[in-house]
């Protein structure tokens, strides 16, 4: 089962995905925590996708197909993988349908009255990149997984969280049309105040409809 998750900014995407590649054994693909990956070791890579990331741009679309289609490559994939932030524009979309096939999208909606307050209280493992949120982390300053300091991540201050939506609502907005003229491939999904784990049952329960053998 070959997957995209789709989102705003802040609508749960890497949280869903964590639960979605563990329950399915997919391998969680987020070109975001690669490009951060990259900007921690200072690669080239790195170095060029901090300063789109610091603005809230998008990453040239070169470089970042070219960083799934190699990824895509890797032997875990033949199991399954989700897509999460990939891909982000038209542009890209029609990139994966020649080096990637894909079996389901999931459409992430969010009341955008939530998403700053999502955003600007998440908080990640400086070491591990695991995501957690401050309403749920009863006071806690480390990683339940590794015990890591969390960190806010440098893109979520009020400025850069506009820009992003910005870029989202321009360019991966209309991608829900463009899946949603794919036959059957879409399901849309409402992120609420409810806890990640509701939203989680609900696409478990799609997906075992859609997939089950
Ligand atoms: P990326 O890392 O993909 O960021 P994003 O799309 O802006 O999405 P986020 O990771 O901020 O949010 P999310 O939907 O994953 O939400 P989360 O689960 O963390 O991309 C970053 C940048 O990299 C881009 O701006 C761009 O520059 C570049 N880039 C990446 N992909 C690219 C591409 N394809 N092309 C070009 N450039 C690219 O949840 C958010 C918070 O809410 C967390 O704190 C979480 O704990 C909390 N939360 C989640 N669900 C709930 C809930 N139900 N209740 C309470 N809290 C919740
Ligand atoms: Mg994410």
């Amino acid at each position: 089962m070959n997957l995209v998750l789709l989102g705003a900014p802040g609508a749960g995407k890497g949280t869903q995905a964590e639960k979605i590649s563990e329950r399915y054994g997919l391998v969680h693909i987020s070109t975001g925590d690669i490009f951060r990956e990259n900007i921690k070791k200072e690669t080239e890579i790195g170095l060029l996708a901090k300063s789109y990331i610091d603005r809230g741009e998008l990453v040239p679309d070169e470089v970042t197909c070219a960083i799934v289609k190699d990824r895509l490559r890797w032997k875990d994939c033949k199991n399954g993988f989700i897509l999460d932030g990939f891909p982000r524009n038209l542009f890209q979309a029609e990139r994966l349908n020649v080096f990637g096939h894909i079996d389901g999208v999931i459409n992430i909606e969010i009341d955008p009255k939530l998403l700053m307050d999502r955003l600007l209280g998440r908080r990640v493992c400086e070491k591990c990149g695991a995501n957690y949120h401050i309403s749920l982390l009863g006071g806690k300053t480390v990683c339940e997984k590794c015990g890591g300091t969390l960190i806010q991540r440098k893109d979520d201050n009020p400025e850069t969280v506009a820009a992003r939506l910005k870029v989202y609502e321009a360019q991966t907005a209309p991608l829900t049309e463009y899946y949603g003229n794919k036959k059957g491939i879409l399901m849309t999904f409402q992120s609420t105040e409810e806890p990640p784990e509701a939203l989680f049952r609900e696409i478990a329960a799609a997906l075992d409809g859609k997939f089950k053998k």
